[in-house]
């Protein structure tokens, strides 16, 4: 029997809604808020009113992309946290809503078990990581090293004591004058800059822990010593600035990576999460993988960043266990992680 589950994802700035039949993506339709840029960053009330907005078209859209009616759906799968509380609201009410509605079973989904859940998304070449692996989760708001264990047993072994590595690429890219999130920004620059043209302060952190704050500073002090001698020195040097930034903060993903993957034996290696489409991660995962004998998973492109195709599959593997929710369901805000 199929499983047709739709995911609904709403935890920061996008509203998503997701069809997949089994493991295999039917429609995957994302609305982004672009009224967030001007900011500098994701204003949770107006996040919050934009998903109001969007959650009705989205799923309509989802839908009738996958050529699915309501009465076909096996479940609803949605974000329950972490995330803003404005914004979990909106899948969250709309999700008990639909399912009490339709009468259909309710799922409740950690937003990080969804991304490092998005590597069991059907694939070309039918490759998906055995357990145990590791995945170093790395987006706007989290950077951490997972062990998973299966699929319902991740465990913690690190992750960072401030900034996540998307903090760090936005707060670079907004020094340097680019709008939220400035992460894309600097990928491309740097394809065409010199990564080693300057250095900045990377912590070294204990066990497997990250901490992105030192290198940001360091970043900020530099530029500002650099304009006072010349107004110019950012347009003139830009490229360079985004390949050494982006250069520190990958080295230091990286470092933690290859010492967890040594300590805890293990050769099954998945990057998750926005930064994961960083071209800069992914080359340098690809020649470690090749040094180290790992097998490396990397998501595709449409899967790095929130998307509710990720709540989905962790919704049909939840489904198949028949882990389901109730109307008291309610948000959390903080990471379980
Ligand atoms: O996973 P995600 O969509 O949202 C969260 O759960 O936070 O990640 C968003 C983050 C942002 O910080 C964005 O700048 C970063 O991922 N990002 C990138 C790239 N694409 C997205 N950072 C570096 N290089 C990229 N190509
Ligand atoms: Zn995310």
């Amino acid at each position: 029997m199929n499983l047709y589950i739709l995911g609904i994802e709403s935890s920061c700035d996008d509203t998503s809604a997701a069809v997949l039949c089994n493991n295999q993506i039917l429609s995957n339709v994302i609305a982004g808020q672009a009224v967030h840029a001007q900011y500098g960053g994701v204003v949770p009330e107006l996040a919050s009113r934009a998903h109001q907005q969007n959650i009705i078209p989205v799923v309509d859209t989802a839908l009738k992309q996958a050529k699915i009616s309501f009465d076909q759906l096996s479940a609803v799968a949605y974000t329950r946290g972490p995330g803003l509380l404005g914004s979990l609201l909106v899948g969250n009410a709309f999700s008990k809503a639909f399912t009490y509605a339709l009468k259909l079973p309710l799922i409740e989904v950690d937003h990080l078990e969804g991304h490092i859940l998005s590597h069991f998304i059907f694939n070309e070449k039918n490759i998906y990581p055995t357990f145990p692996f590791l995945c170093l989760l790395v987006s706007g708001g989290h950077t951490q090293i997972m062990l998973v264990k299966d699929f319902f047993t991740f465990e913690i072994i690190g992750k960072t004591i401030d900034d996540a590595a998307g903090e760090a690429f936005d707060k670079s890219a907004k020094i340097l004058g680019f709008p939220y999130p400035g992460g894309p920004m600097i990928d491309k620059l740097a394809q065409t800059g010199n990564s080693n043209a300057y250095t900045f302060n990377q912590a070294n952190m204990s066990g497997y822990n990250y901490s992105f704050s030192g290198l940001k500073t360091s970043f900020l002090y530099f530029l500002r010593d650099k304009l006072k001698e010349n107004p110019n020195f950012i347009t003139e040097n830009v490229t360079d600035l985004a390949a050494s930034m982006q250069k520190a903060i990958c080295d230091t993903l990286m470092k933690k990576l290859i010492k967890a993957a040594k300590d805890f034996n293990i050769n099954e290696i998945a990057i998750a999460g926005g930064v994961s489409a960083n071209s800069g991660l992914q080359t340098i995962l690809k020649k470690t993988a090749i040094e180290k004998k790992w097998n490396i998973y990397i998501p595709p492109f449409q899967l790095t960043t929130d998307n509710a195709a990720m709540i989905a599959i962790a919704g049909y593997y939840k489904y198949m266990k028949k882990d389901f929710a109730n109307l008291n369901s309610i948000p959390y805000t903080k990471s379980k992680y």
